[in-house]
């Protein structure tokens, strides 16, 4: 019987590989993003456009965009942390852009630089721009659960920026496990303060499989109603500002999981695993 349809947004170009500690050749980076594409995903998050001092990794980000191959229907998107990282990313043709918050002052500062109040006025002028040209921006809620500087995260705290991003005009809102902490009953908890202020069809879990909890976090989610899954092919992944966030939860393991529940992801699992084959050549 079907459940209906659950999407899988991959992040693995973008979360998997901006903390790779190896140089990643553009040509690799494209070749995965060209994989992925095959795989029937709609979304893919592809480049980073922030600063190559704080992400060197993610330094080719104009050339993956250049070079990769773009079918009809697949929105090829980026990270976008202030203006200059979102007229970059417009040059390079993205599709789509995330700008990138935090539920926790501590990794807001650690990872951008900047207060949570001071990020949401950085993202303002990307929001009005983004309206008048129709470019759709995603919104990240980072630490949705626990911060790796400030400890346990409230669940208003992250309905508040959830709720403020949603009124910028955040189409949809990425509620991120950056360290992987959450239990179903954390996430749940965490979900039922943001379904108050955002509908739950437009919120995606992002979890990080740090304590192999993932896949129980997205079976809470899903019984909340939550419809789409950021995830990364082959596990790749982490973020270079949270220590301890090792991968994203894999995309071959959540779309056979998915698919087992009895959910349509159009996504095809064996070009999956030969993407993820891919992934973990690359990291080495
Ligand atoms: P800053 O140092 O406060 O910014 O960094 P600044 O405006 O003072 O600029 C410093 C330098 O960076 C200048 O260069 C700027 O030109 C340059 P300099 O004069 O020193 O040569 N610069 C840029 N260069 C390229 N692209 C740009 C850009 N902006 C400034 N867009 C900034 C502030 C936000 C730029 C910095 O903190 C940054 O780039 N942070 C990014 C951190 C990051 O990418 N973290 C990982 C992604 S978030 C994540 O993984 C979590 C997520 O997966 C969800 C989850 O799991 O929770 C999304
Ligand atoms: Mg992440």
């Amino acid at each position: 019987m079907s459940l209906g349809p659950c999407e899988i947004f991959e992040v693995g170009p973008r979360d998997g590989l901006q903390n790779e500690a190896g140089e990643i050749a553009v040509a690799d980076k494209v070749a995965l993003v060209d994989r992925l594409t095959d795989a029937g995903f709609r979304r893919i998050e592809c480049a980073s456009f922030v600063s190559p001092k704080w992400v060197p990794q993610m330094a080719g980000s104009g050339e993956v965009m250049a070079a990769i191959r773009r079918k009809d229907g697949v929105r090829y998107a980026a990270l976008t942390p202030n203006m200059r990282g979102f007229e970059d990313a417009l040059a390079a043709g993205v599709d789509e852009v995330a700008v990138f918050g935090s539920a926790s002052e501590g990794f807001s500062q650690k990872n951008i630089n900047a207060s949570v109040a001071e990020s949401l006025a950085r993202f303002a002028p990307i929001l009005e721009d983004a309206r008048h040209r129709d470019i759709p921006v995603r919104g990240y809620v980072s630490c949705v659960v626990e911060c790796p500087y400030d400890g346990a995260v409230a669940p208003a705290a992250v309905a508040e920026v959830a709720d403020k991003l949603f009124a910028m005009g955040c189409y949809e809102i990425s509620l991120g496990d950056t360290i992987g902490a959450g239990t179903p009953d954390s996430i749940a908890r965490m979900l039922l303060a943001v379904r108050d202020v955002v509908p739950v069809g437009r919120l995606a879990g992002h979890y990080h499989d740090t304590q192999g909890r993932a896949m129980a976090n997205i079976d809470a989610s899903l019984s909340l109603g939550v419809r789409v899954f950021d995830a990364a092919v082959g596990g790749l992944g982490g973020c270079p500002y949270a220590p301890g966030a090792s991968g994203n939860v894999a995309t071959e393991a959540v779309n056979a999981h998915l698919t087992a529940l009895g959910y349509e992801t159009g996504l095809d699992q064996d070009v999956l695993e030969q993407a993820a084959g891919l992934a973990q050549a690359m990291r080495g």
